[in-house]
């Protein structure tokens, strides 16, 4: 019987007058190719199709390609993961899959993948079944496994076959770093077995390599001396011991089982390709997997803040201020492609943050090339004379209301029309900042976090007067420069200081009723944060922490009698002065390292975060932010709240959940 391939919804497959036949991903009504239910099953259809092609001679190989712009395959549609209730139902769904991708593999005609833009995890996975994998050199096109960061590892097999094609080292790498490979670097690797220098030539050389016959090489089981025991179990050592340095186990699974998998069965391909189904199942349905999705839905519904719409398109911005914020803010839009010009009323100022910018643009760019022109894109503006030009201004100059009044009274004059102005302000309503200019709902916030490189996080903050036009004309900026938006209402300590600052007092308390400052902080980290509130007290500065702690309760004497006054009156601030509640050298904190009751640190970790979940209800219920879900985005983006948590008020509603956890296998010492 003929399979009949005309109603495919997204695959389009034909036959060409070689005798070739072409498969092409363009899934319907989307313009990312993700693998779901529907796509696998057409997948389906197109493999037997090849089979009977194969079988009667009518076709001499099959070529894959995408039919989008940017991307090959993204990986596995996450949505439907969601379906999975079980343990069992994801091992039947994963094996027909399987036994699918094994059927390509089988097929004696040449089946090559032409990849151009990402091709990530699931579609990865499809590429390593094929006989001969052809990339493009452009500068879209990465090839990786990103499992790792939803808490899962590769389930089409791919932990079996990558290290097939690339070797254990390459392979395991890719899988537990989750990074995005280079075509050169996967072509190094053995992950694709050709390069070509556009996509326009990815067709042509497919052809070739079907009428070629080519067949990749793997780097072979028995050439591979690293599967072979025990330097596997040797390296599976060294991995975990890697790993835990990272992260906990206990709270991130997925790359300890991956390890177990490779440990047990790295020596056999068959048995690896079985034993990866079952020790995928659990992870998938698990605790971590589910918070990890959700995290990963969360970063699209911050992105989702700018309106795609939006005619907006940044190119230009002029900062003013050129201190420990102005100076960063302008090196991150610079590093986006933006131009910049930078204002100081301090030449000096000016001096440094050029150097600084300098130095970032190095690590970031890293070719000379990058680094000129983006140093040709910073421009050190003393008096504002780029006002003008600029599509974006954003103000982080001294945190004085009516400097920044004053200030704003002129550019309001100067600026074009259409064009953003901000202010990065910590503290001041943003109402009261706008109150004298003649257009005070042209003005929203947006506040970086400090260090603005490293912080994914920025609010928009939104006065009671600010323009929605305006609002999203900021969430778009802030886009533009790979940042995820929050917006937020215009109340002291926005959305992330508010919620933080009952965390950090709460945990200060505990350390003056004589819990030691170790024990406070180990036990935040055991909860899953990336640093204790002890440490990350000193960290931000004790002074700026007291300074905090007055805006949010403004005319309150109990801050200025507390404590920490008294540490920041003695000269204690923390890090940058060597001294706060530790003493630090070499950037870090002398610490008396003790081992403590696991079930003690659990208590205590949660006793600490409770006033941060109570906050965070709040700040919801008072509509800073519109919705719970983006309270959550914004903790664990502005602060690093433990993600696999799912965010403070996710970890509340699901906590008497228990926990699930993957068996570990044991080590098996020979094959
Ligand atoms: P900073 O003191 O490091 O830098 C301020 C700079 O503004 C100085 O270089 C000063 O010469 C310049 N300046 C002062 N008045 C000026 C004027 N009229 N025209 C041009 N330049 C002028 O201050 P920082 O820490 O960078 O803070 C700036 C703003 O960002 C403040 O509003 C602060 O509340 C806010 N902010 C600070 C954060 C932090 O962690 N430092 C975090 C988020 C917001």
């Amino acid at each position: 019987m003929t399979t009949d391939l005309a109603q495919l919804k997204d695959w389009r497959f034909s036959i060409d007058n070689e005798d070739i036949a072409w498969a092409v991903f363009d899934k319907e009504g989307t313009s990312t190719n993700t693998l779901g239910r529907r796509p696998l099953e057409e997948l389906g259809l197109i493999i037997a199709r090849a089979e009977e092609l194969a079988r009667t001679k009518a076709a001499q190989g099959l070529i894959f390609l995408s039919g989008k712009e940017k991307n090959f395959i993204v990986g596995a549609d996450i949505n439907e993961f969601e379906g999975f209730g079980s343990e069992s139902q994801v091992i039947d769904s994963i094996r027909q899959v399987n036994d699918q991708l094994d059927r390509l593999e089988k097929l004696p005609i040449p089946v090559v993948c032409a990849i151009h833009g990402l091709c990530l995890g699931g579609g990865l996975e499809l590429a390593l079944a094929c006989h001969w994998r052809i990339a493009d050199r452009e500068e879209g096109t990465r090839v990786g496994f990103p499992e790792v960061k939803l808490g899962i590892f590769p389930g089409f097999n791919g932990t079996a076959r990558s290290i097939r094609q690339a070797g254990a080292m390459n392979a395991m790498t890719a899988m537990l770093q989750g990074s995005m490979l280079r075509a050169n670097v996967a072509r190094a690797q053995g992950l694709v077995d050709e390069l070509v220098d556009t996509h326009h030539k990815l067709r042509w050389s497919a052809r070739r390599a079907v009428l070629q016959k080519r067949k990749s090489k793997p780097a072979g089981f028995l050439k591979d001396r690293l599967r072979q025991w025990p330097i596997r179990g040797y390296l599976a050592d060294q991995m975990r011991a890697k790993t835990k340095a990272k992260v906990r186990e206990e709270h991130y699974p997925a790359p300890f089982r991956l390890i177990d998998l490779f440990d047990r069965y790295g020596g056999d391909f068959r048995a690896m390709k079985s034993a990866e189904t079952r020790l995928f199942a659990p992870l998938m349905v698990g605790n971590t997997s589910r918070a990890l999705r959700r995290v990963f839905k969360l970063m699209e519904m911050l992105k989702a803040q700018a309106p795609k719409s939006s005619a907006f398109k940044p190119l230009r911005a002029h900062i003013i201020g050129a201190g420990t914020m102005g100076a960063d803010i302008a090196s991150v839009c610079v590093a986006s492609g933006m131009e910049v010009s930078l204002q100081d009323l301090s030449e000096d100022q000016l001096r440094k943050a050029l150097d600084g910018a300098k130095s970032y643009f190095r690590r970031r760019l890293k070719s000379k090339t990058a680094v000129d022109a983006a140093m040709a894109r910073l421009i050190a503006d003393p008096k504002g004379e780029h006002v003008p030009r600029a599509d974006v201004v954003i103000e982080a100059i001294v945190e004085k209301l009516d400097v920044k009044q004053k200030l704003f009274a002129d550019l309001e004059t100067r600026m074009k029309p259409g064009a953003v102005m901000a202010t990065n302000t910590s503290s001041l309503p943003i109402e009261d900042i706008a109150a004298p200019l003649k257009d005070p709902g042209r003005l929203i916030g947006i506040h970086f976090f400090n260090p603005v490189p490293q912080m994914p996080l920025v609010e928009i903050v939104r006065g009671p007067g600010s323009r929605q036009d305006e609002v999203d004309k900021g969430c778009a900026f802030v886009t533009a420069i790979d940042k995820f938006p929050l917006v937020v209402k215009s109340v002291p300590g926005f959305l992330v200081n508010r919620v933080l600052a009952p965390y950090m007092t709460g945990a200060m308390q505990k350390v003056e009723e004589g819990i030691a400052k170790e024990k406070i902080d180990e036990a935040a980290k055991a909860f899953g944060m990336p640093m204790g509130p002890i440490e990350l007290a000193d960290t931000v500065g004790l002074d700026v922490c007291l300074h905090v702690g007055e805006i949010l309760n403004p005319g309150s004497n109990a801050a200025k009698a507390s404590k920490l006054a008294e540490m920041v009156a003695a000269g204690k601030k923390g890090k940058k002065s060597g001294e706060g509640f530790y003493k630090w050298k070499d950037g870090k904190p002398e610490r008396q390292e003790r081992t403590y009751n696991k079930s003690e640190l659990d208590e205590l970790g949660r006793e600490l975060v409770e006033p941060l979940i109570r906050e965070c209800q709040k700040a919801v219920e008072e509509g800073v932010v519109s919705s719970a879900d983006l309270a959550d985005a914004g903790m664990i983006f502005g602060t690093g709240f433990a993600p696999f948590r799912g965010g403070p008020l996710y970890f509340k509603a699901h906590e008497a959940r228990p926990a699930t956890l993957a068996s570990v296998p044991g080590r098996q010492a020979a094959e």
